[in-house]
């Protein structure tokens, strides 16, 4: 888990401003969800992942509850759609930490923020091409280039179930890894996702779930695949893509960086979930999404030398040293119309307080001395060259000077 200090945190503000922006204009309202939850909304993410055996920070609140820190937000929509019952269709976005116990390493962190949207109650095809097209034209607006769109289908559940069999006889013959034969007895899916080189030549022969989707099934991923080309976005129908999370269902897509680790270089991902808020206790209902990963986005952005956002700067310093009340009130002044305004505390000297005002990055000082506060004056010092040169001002003019002079 890591601190982010000011000024980086304007430019988490600035993507998550982007984000808003642009889901706002397709709809999208706002959802924001407990950090905690009972334990058993997240195991419904996938038994047998590492999500939820190996990373959730589960623990027994004092009134004896197994509850969770969440390890993603879509168990989270899902549930509170089954609690709501919201009218469909339900077009939410959100923002916020995320956390799971990872071995930490640049851009893999045990705290982590996403930025994602959810569809509840849509079942078209058209659904899933903007989703995965919002979260391209967000890319887009951040300057990212480097990124490429992966996508895949996973079929139906009962074409999932006759392909998992099938999977299974595979790798029972297959010369697999101790660690890989025991993934095989809990989820065969998962043994895909094996790195080890020895599984390597029996997962590149494993069937392929394209063999075994229904009509249904093949018609949805033809149509996804079709709009996204009608929109010009350029993508990769890639079987070997692998979600970390077990609820997906027919379309799934990630969005890999190309300047990451290839451990690391997805910045985004999502799909098609039709099952999950029926396990939650809701109706059945179909529901899609994904989540970007606002930690790897950033780095990606600085890899690729885009979006840099300087955070605000100051308009005005003022230097009191008169004991400081002027400034409590010209500062208080300048704020009301609009003016990003700071001051020096504890009565410090003028130098010393220029010095601040210096390093600040404040456009003009204000200074009150003694005179100045004798004649209702004020002196208006430009801190850069071309803001031309000092001069003194009626106080009661201050604020439209510094207004017209900053404009
Ligand atoms: P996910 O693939 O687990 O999907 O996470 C989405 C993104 O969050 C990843 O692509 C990555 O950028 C970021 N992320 C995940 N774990 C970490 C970590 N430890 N450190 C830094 N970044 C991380 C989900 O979470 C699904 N809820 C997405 C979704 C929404 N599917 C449907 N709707």
């Amino acid at each position: 888990m890591r601190d982010i200090l000011p000024p980086d945190t304007a430019r988490w503000r600035a993507l998550n401003a982007e984000f808003a922006a642009t889901v706002e204009r397709a709809g999208y309202g706002q959802i924001s969800t407990p950090l905690i939850e009972d334990v058993g909304v997240f195991t419904r993410i996938g038994e047998a992942t590492d999500v939820v055996t190996k990373e959730l920070y589960a623990f027994e609140d004092r009134g004896g509850r197994h509850v969770s820190l969440r390890p993603e937000l879509t168990a989270s929509v899902c549930r509170a759609f089954a609690q709501h019952r919201p009218l469909t269709p339900w077009k939410v976005w959100y923002t916020g930490p995320n956390f799971r116990q990872e071995k930490a390493q640049r851009g893999r962190y045990r705290q982590f923020d996403q930025v994602g949207v959810e569809v509840l109650g849509v079942d078209d095809a058209n659904l899933d091409v903007e989703v995965i097209a919002l979260a391209a034209e967000f890319y887009a607006r951040l300057g990212l280039q480097q990124i490429t769109l992966v996508v895949y289908s996973l079929g139906e559940p009962e074409d999932r179930v006759r392909y998992v069999d099938a999977l299974r006889d595979h790798f029972e013959q297959a010369d697999l890894t101790e660690q890989s034969r025991a993934t095989l007895a809990k989820n065969p899916l998962r043994v895909l996702d094996s790195k080890r080189e020895q599984d390597a030549a029996a997962i590149s022969a494993a069937p392929q779930i394209s063999a075994f989707y229904s009509a249904d099934a093949a018609a949805h991923f033809d149509a996804v695949t079709a709009g996204l080309t009608r929109l010009g976005l350029d993508f990769v129908v890639e079987p070997k893509l692998v979600r970390g999370l077990d609820y997906y269902r027919r379309t799934i897509f990630e969005f890999q960086g190309g300047t990451l680790d290839s451990a690391q270089n997805a910045l985004g991902g999502g799909g098609r979930y039709d099952g999950l808020v029926e396990a939650l206790g809701g109706p059945a209902t179909p529901g899609i999404g994904f989540a970007l990963g606002v930690d790897r986005t950033l780095l990606a952005c600085d890899d690729e030398g885009v979006f840099h956002v300087a955070p605000r700067a100051l308009d005005v310093f003022v230097v009191d040293v008169t004991g400081g009340l002027e400034a409590a009130a010209i500062t208080a002044e300048l704020r009301a119309a609009g003016l990003a305004a700071d001051r020096g505390f504890d009565n410090r000297s003028m130098k010393a307080q220029m010095k601040l005002a210096n390093r600040s990055g404040a456009a003009i000082a204000v200074i009150i001395g003694d005179d100045e506060l004798m004649n209702d004056t004020a002196v208006l010092k430009p801190m850069a060259r071309d803001r031309g040169d000092q001069r003194t001002v009626p106080r009661s003019e201050l604020t439209s000077h510094l207004k017209d002079e900053l404009s």
